[in-house]
C-alpha cells in the first residue's frame, strides 16, 4: 500500500513520517515545500508547492497513492488572516485539485484539521457540531473539510487541538517549545488563562492518524488530549515538570491584548469516537511532559 503525507517537514508530518516508516509493509512517500529536513527513514521524498496545480499533477500521478494524509497548511493563524489569497490557495485550493487529481484512484483522503472551524462559544465540540469559524484560518480549514467531504472518495476530517511536541531542527515554535525556551532564558512570559484546549501531544495524534490510515474507516474523527485546560494551566504544568521558574508565568486574558486573528474561547474536542473505534487512547499530559523533558534532556535540541 503507497501512503502519501503532505507538510512532511512540519511537526506532525514529521513525527507521523517516523512512525510509518516504520510499518515495512507500506510503501511511504513523503511531501513538503521546502528540501526534506531530515533523511534517515525509508521512504522517498519530493518537494512541490501545492499552491503550483503542475507540481500536484505531477506529484499525484508520480505516488498514486492508496492512502493520502494531508497536514500541509498555512497554520499560523495572523499569517491567514493577512495574507488571504495566500491562505485560500494553500488551505482551500491545494485540497479542490488534489481531490480532483486522487478520483482516478478512489485514494482514501485523511485532512488534517482544527478545533479552530469552531466558535469557542459551547466547547468540547463532538464530531457533529457544526462549524462557525471566527478567523480566516478556521474558515479556510472548514471549506476544505466540505471539500473533502463532498469529493465522493472515502475520507477523514480529522480535528486537533493545539499540538505539542520537540523535535531537532523544528521549523517553528509550538507552545511546549516556546514556553521552556523562555523560562530557560529567564524571560517572563504572560499566558492566556480564558481559553480553554485539549493540547495534543504530537505522538498520540500519530498514533490516531496511523489507525485511520490502517482501518480506514470513513467519516469525521477527533484525535485529542483527555485533560481540558487554559494555556497558562499547560504552562505551569510544563514548568514544573521540566523543573523551570513558574514565578516567571503569569496569566492573561483575552481582552488584555489584541490579536490580529480572534482566538475562539473555549474549544476542546470530545474524543470518545475515536477511542470506541479506533482504540485511540492519549497519553496523560504529565506524563507526556515527563516523556518529552526526558528526551530533551538526552538531546538538548
Ligand atoms: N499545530 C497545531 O497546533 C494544530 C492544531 C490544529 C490543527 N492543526 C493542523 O494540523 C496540520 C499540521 O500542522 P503542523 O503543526 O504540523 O503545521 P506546520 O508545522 O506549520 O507545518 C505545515 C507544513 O505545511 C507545509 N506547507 C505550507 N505551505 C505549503 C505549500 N504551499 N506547499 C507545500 N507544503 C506547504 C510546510 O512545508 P515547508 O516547511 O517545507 O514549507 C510545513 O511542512 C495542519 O493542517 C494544521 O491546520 C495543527
Amino acid at each position: 500500500m503507497r501512503i502519501l503525507i503532505t507538510g512532511a517537514n512540519g511537526l506532525v508530518g514529521r513525527v507521523l513520517l517516523e512512525k510509518m516508516a516504520a510499518t515495512s509493509q507500506w510503501e511511504i512517500f513523503a511531501t513538503s515545500r521546502g528540501e526534506h529536513r531530515v533523511s534517515h527513514f525509508n521512504y522517498h521524498y519530493f518537494s512541490a508547492d501545492l499552491t503550483n496545480e503542475s507540481d500536484i499533477d505531477s506529484l499525484i500521478r508520480a505516488v498514486q497513492p492508496h492512502v493520502l494524509v494531508h497536514s500541509a497548511a498555512i497554520t499560523q493563524v495572523d499569517v491567514c488572516e493577512l495574507q488571504r489569497e495566500q491562505a485560500l490557495r494553500t488551505n482551500v485550493e491545494a485540497v479542490h485539485r488534489l481531490v480532483r487529481m486522487l478520483q482516478p484512484y478512489r485514494t482514501h483522503f485523511i485532512y488534517l484539521s482544527t478545533d479552530f472551524v469552531f466558535d469557542g462559544q459551547k466547547g468540547m465540540y463532538t464530531e457533529t457540531d457544526i462549524p462557525n469559524p471566527i478567523n480566516f484560518y478556521g474558515f479556510t480549514k472548514a471549506e476544505a473539510e466540505k471539500i473533502v467531504e463532498n469529493s465522493g472518495l472515502p475520507f477523514n476530517v480529522v480535528r486537533t487541538v493545539l499540538v505539542y511536541g520537540i523535535l531537532p531542527n523544528m521549523s517553528r515554535q509550538n507552545i511546549l517549545t516556546w514556553i521552556i525556551h523562555n523560562l530557560e532564558a529567564r524571560k517572563p512570559i504572560r499566558v492566556v488563562n480564558d481559553q480553554w484546549r485539549t493540547p495534543t501531544y504530537v505522538e498520540d495524534l500519530a498514533n490516531g492518524l496511523k489507525l485511520l490510515a490502517r482501518l480506514r474507516p470513513v467519516g469525521y474523527f477527533n484525535l485529542a488530549g483527555s485533560e481540558y485546560l487554559t494555556p497558562y494551566q499547560f504552562a505551569l504544568r510544563v514548568a514544573e515538570i521540566f523543573d523551570l521558574d513558574s514565578s516567571l508565568i503569569s496569566p492573561t486574558y483575552a481582552h488584555e491584548f489584541k490579536e490580529t486573528g480572534t482566538r475562539p474561547f473555549k474549544t476542546g474536542l470530545k474524543i470518545n469516537k475515536a477511542q470506541e473505534i479506533l482504540g485511540y487512547q492519549p497519553t496523560p499530559l504529565n506524563e507526556s511532559l515527563i516523556c518529552l523533558r526526558d528526551w530533551y534532556r538526552a538531546h538538548r535540541v
